[in-house]
């Protein structure tokens, strides 16, 4: 019998990493746990040779594809020219904030961050040196990143769709301090009612609303525009920042963000992911009056680090930025995912299993249910499992995903010399494998 690569891999990590990985979301077991060899365009390698077409890109920051030729080549000229890191402003500095603000009109002032968690850190740390108060409402079944206050979330695992009890507010896992949770809220997606008491409760107090529009760690389900609209005026009303994390949405679902296509502007912003095709940068920013509040003079609010804006960082966000900007990419990155919405949707209806979609092509939730879920509540009656059967089934022949309804699905530019045929034979004979597995 021959022994997989993976096997020998996961041996051997385990004995040097917990879980054998280098972060826990990579985790998906000893056997199924993936070593990824190399990437290009939109598929990924696996370390025995596997090939996939990758619908995961990473948790969403491939916005073109793999290795991207236009942005690598800048990049290496940047490391191999330039330099790297000092510890110093450089010009290109201002000109990636330029970039941003020409897509972005609610981006007045910026600044660096390496990850989604820091960008979120740093503009709710901004909230409250502007508002000069401490409470913040998120909404459920929102993720703004892996940082203590955040790590708190409804337990609708555990919850009774059917009951009139409210699920519980549990720590993501152990080490999170119970005080961590004094000063945050929780709202639900399109619940006005919830909103109005909100504010009715925490007038005063309240320095921001956090919330991923277009919730990209619950499938995509996505605020309406009249209750984002109602949120919008009511912080205004009440001195509350408005804060979006667009670090999923940003740069993807269009150029100007999930902002652009509701026409609702936010006073602070985050982003990540698609900013750099897969290099580490990030940020935040928004208007100048609440942004000026950072900085080092006394009473400033306090953003650094030794590898903010570091010049891998920046050089791949300027050139992405660039190809985004200035190209189609993004009505591509779009079509494609209208073209697989499409093809899933005649698989799903043939296979007599109800669905229904969420969010942007660019960032597609399915969910097998008849009708669209407004929040993450209506998501926990959705056939999830199914959908975990049936994503298992792709991943054997070759379609990458995470098995988990709530992670969307991301298209890139590369998705493009996808062979939309084999993908709908795949779709077909993993949904059939699926149902008789139920
Ligand atoms: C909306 C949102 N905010 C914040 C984060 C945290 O970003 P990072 O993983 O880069 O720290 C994520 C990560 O998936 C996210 O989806």
């Amino acid at each position: 019998m021959t022994v997989s690569r993976q096997s020998q891999l996961m041996k051997e990590a385990i004995q040097h990493m917990p879980q054998g990985v280098a972060e826990n979301y990579r985790y998906w077991g000893d056997d199924r746990t993936v070593f990824v060899a190399h990437s290009k365009g939109c598929e990924i390698t696996d370390c025995d040779g596997k090939k996939y077409i990758d619908f995961r890109l990473g948790y969403g920051p491939i916005i073109l594809g793999y290795r991207d030729e236009r942005v690598d080549r800048q990049v290496i000229a940047q490391i191999t020219e330039q330099g790297t890191l000092s510890g110093f402003s450089t010009e290109l500095d201002a000109q990636v904030v330029q970039q941003v603000k020409a897509l972005c009109p609610q981006i007045q002032k910026m600044r660096f961050a390496n990850s989604g968690t820091e960008a979120v850190m740093g503009a709710v740390r901004t909230a409250r040196g502007f508002t000069k108060r401490d409470r913040i409402a998120i909404v459920e079944g929102s993720f703004h990143g892996l940082f203590d206050e955040m790590m708190w979330k409804s337990d609708l695992e555990n919850w009774n769709p059917k009951g009139s009890a409210e699920p519980q507010v549990i720590p993501f896992g152990a080490g999170i301090p119970e005080r961590t949770r004094s000063l945050v809220d929780f709202i639900r997606l399109n619940d006005f009612d919830g909103l109005e008491n909100l504010f009715k409760n925490r007038q005063d107090s309240l320095a921001c609303i956090l919330l991923e529009p277009i919730i990209g760690n619950a499938g995509s389900i996505s605020a309406t525009p009249q209750w984002l609209q109602r949120l919008r005026d009511l912080c205004t009303q009440n001195g509350t920042l408005l804060l979006l994390d667009e670090v999923k949405t940003g740069f993807r679902v269009a150029k100007g963000g999930a902002q652009s296509l509701y026409g609702i502007y936010a006073d602070l912003t985050t982003f990540a992911k698609a900013m750099g095709n897969g290099y580490p940068v990030a940020a935040f920013g928004g208007r100048s009056d609440v942004m000026d509040v950072v900085g080092s003079h006394k009473g400033g609010v306090v953003h650094g680090g030794t590898y903010t804006a570091n010049l891998i960082a920046v050089r791949a966000a300027h050139a992405t930025l660039q190809i985004l900007s200035q190209t189609s990419a993004l009505q591509t990155v779009n079509r494609l995912g209208q073209h697989v919405k499409e093809i899933l949707g005649r698989v799903f209806t043939k296979a007599g299993i109800e669905h229904a979609f969420a969010g942007p092509p660019a960032m597609l939730g399915i969910h097998f249910t008849p009708d669209v879920p407004t929040n993450y509540r209506d998501w926990r009656v959705t056939n999830s499992s199914l959908y975990q059967k049936f994503s298992w089934q792709l991943i054997d022949r070759g379609v990458m995903l995470e098995p988990d309804s709530r992670e969307p699905w991301f298209f890139c530019e590369a998705h493009q010399s996808m062979d939309l045929s084999w993908l709908e034979d795949v779709a077909t004979q993993s949904i059939e494998a699926a149902k008789a597995l139920v």
